[in-house]
């Protein structure tokens, strides 16, 4: 998880398989052409299944726009984890109820904050039609038939599935990286958390199906693929093959044309050491993985329900650094938790020195309805959580800059992932998830090149192009493996 994004998806015009799809193709002109804008908070995930509704209405018609005002389907895909950012979509739904014009805009509220409120949406926000947790997804084509045929009000909100909402007609925004959900849903109960309450249960989708959808992507020009999770290691294939997350991560990598292959979020009490095994031995899996700590007292751990303390931790990480390549880590720390003493909190900081992560999401508690930790005395004042994640941060800011200064001179393989027209510059990403900068040109990319790191801030490094790699082939898969930690 970690990243909190906010993403609105292009008005490109593009197909459910992806291909650019002629304004006039026939399968337009037997539709409606209503229009739909889709905002998404959240991570990763949010972000997928923003891709998935997507392709759900594309293939019932719809074309998507870039703002809301001229769009006939306004959707919100919303992230409850914390406080903040359910209220942001409550400022956003405000702010369309001045301009609302009865029925001339159809308004819905998807994802963890519709599963959350459920129908209370309705009273909260009379303008909004259509409310849908990320469980019912599959059932949204039919809710939306239901709101054409005039319905005022459809939700779906039973979390009484055990499938994962798997779909042919995802439109995933980037030609050559796409996220490909490997297990939904969460059987932990981690005590701050909302997620097992807004996703449900655990769902592992059969081996056999995330191959033939990874093949299928590579062969539509994917040469990234990220596998998403709530905790992608828990991962149990419930086929007759019963591979296991690691040999699953095997079979994906050995896809001939794919490159880079990433997954997300690992959760400490299941990340054993044939993960890192898998990734010395196979390049395409890159050398990041992401391992949320939240703490780094073991007595605030118990609290959490976290089911490690921070020397088992300790002990995974101690395997991630005995590995051949340079893993890099980065983390998720929740700062001000019920009970959290100085103390405690020193010991968070303790951590940062002995892990020296790469990159770290801190966030400060937000008590969560329907939590067990939302029954607990929140202890921390609001302004001293402020300061402790001011000082976690900054402390932090220390760790990356002396750590990415390190990388001065050295050569990595970056696949260019955007071009800033203004700056004239790639946007790059390495393979153990630095992002460099560096001159460059827009057709660039999509493609893999080499980069030298000339100088490096707290959060990214600036390079130049050395003319290595291009878009085919990997000439040197391990060019950015550098020196071990
Ligand atoms: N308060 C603050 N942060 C939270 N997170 C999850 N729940 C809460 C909460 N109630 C953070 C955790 C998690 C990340 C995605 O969000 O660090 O890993
Ligand atoms: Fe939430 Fe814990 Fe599940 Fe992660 S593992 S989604 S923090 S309950």
């Amino acid at each position: 998880m970690g990243q909190d994004l906010v993403q609105i998806l292009p008005a490109t015009s593009v197909s459910a398989l992806g291909q650019p799809q002629p304004a006039s193709s026939p399968a337009r002109e037997q539709t409606c052409q209503k229009s739909f804008y889709i905002e998404t908070f959240g991570c990763q995930m949010n972000v997928h299944d923003s891709e998935k509704v997507a392709g759900v209405l594309l293939a019932k018609g719809y074309r998507p726009v870039e703002d809301s005002a001229s769009a006939d389907l306004i959707l919100y895909n919303t992230c409850s984890i914390r406080e903040k950012a359910a209220q942001k979509v409550f400022s956003r739904l405000g702010a369309f109820k001045k301009g609302y014009r009865g029925d001339a805009k159809t308004i819905g509220v998807l994802g963890c904050v519709a599963q959350q409120e459920g129908t209370r949406i309705f009273d909260r926000a009379p303008q909004v039609s259509l409310v849908c947790g990320s469980a019912s997804y599959a059932s949204l084509g039919g809710l939306i038939d239901r709101l054409e045929r005039g319905e005022r009000r459809v939700s779906g909100l039973s979390l009484d599935t055990d499938e994962c909402f798997e779909t042919e007609l995802t439109r995933r925004d980037h030609p050559y990286r796409a996220y490909l959900t490997i297990i939904e849903g969460c059987n932990r109960a981690c005590s701050y958390c909302v997620v097992p309450k807004t996703r449900g249960p655990e769902r592992s989708r059969p081996s056999g199906r995330i191959l033939a959808e990874a093949r299928r992507l590579v062969n539509e020009g994917a040469t990234e693929i990220q596998l998403l999770g709530q905790t992608v290691n828990s991962y149990h294939d419930s086929s007759p093959s019963r591979l296991s997350f690691s040999e699953l991560l095997l079979r994906v990598a050995e896809i001939p044309g794919l490159r880079r292959l990433r997954f997300t979020t690992s959760h400490p009490s299941d990340f054993s050491s044939d993960i890192v095994q898998a990734i010395d031995a196979q390049p395409v899996l890159c050398n990041h993985i992401h391992l949320p700590v939240q703490s780094g007292s073991s007595r605030v751990l118990e609290r959490m329900r976290r089911t490690y303390t921070r020397e088992e931790y300790l002990e995974k990480i101690g395997c991630v650094r005995k590995a051949q390549r340079a893993i890099s880590v980065s983390t998720d720390i929740i700062v001000g938790f019920c009970g959290e003493t100085e103390d405690d909190f020193e010991q968070t900081l303790g951590l940062l020195d002995l892990v020296q992560y790469d990159q770290v999401f801190s966030f400060k508690y937000s008590v969560r309805p329907r939590t067990e930790a939302g029954s607990m005395e929140d202890t921390v004042p609001d302004e001293e959580k402020g300061q402790r994640l001011t000082v976690l941060q900054e402390k932090q800011r220390q760790i990356q800059l002396r750590r990415n200064q390190g990388l001065i001179g050295r050569e990595y393989e970056v696949l260019v992932e955007n071009f800033q027209a203004k700056l004239g510059q790639c946007v790059g990403r390495t393979s153990d998830n630095h992002v460099i900068n560096f001159p460059g040109e827009p057709g660039w990319t999509g493609n893999y090149l080499g980069v030298k790191v000339m100088s490096a801030g707290p959060n990214s490094l600036v390079g130049v192009r050395t003319g290595g790699n291009n878009g085919s082939g990997n000439e040197n898969p391990n060019a950015d493996d550098g020196p071990r930690h």
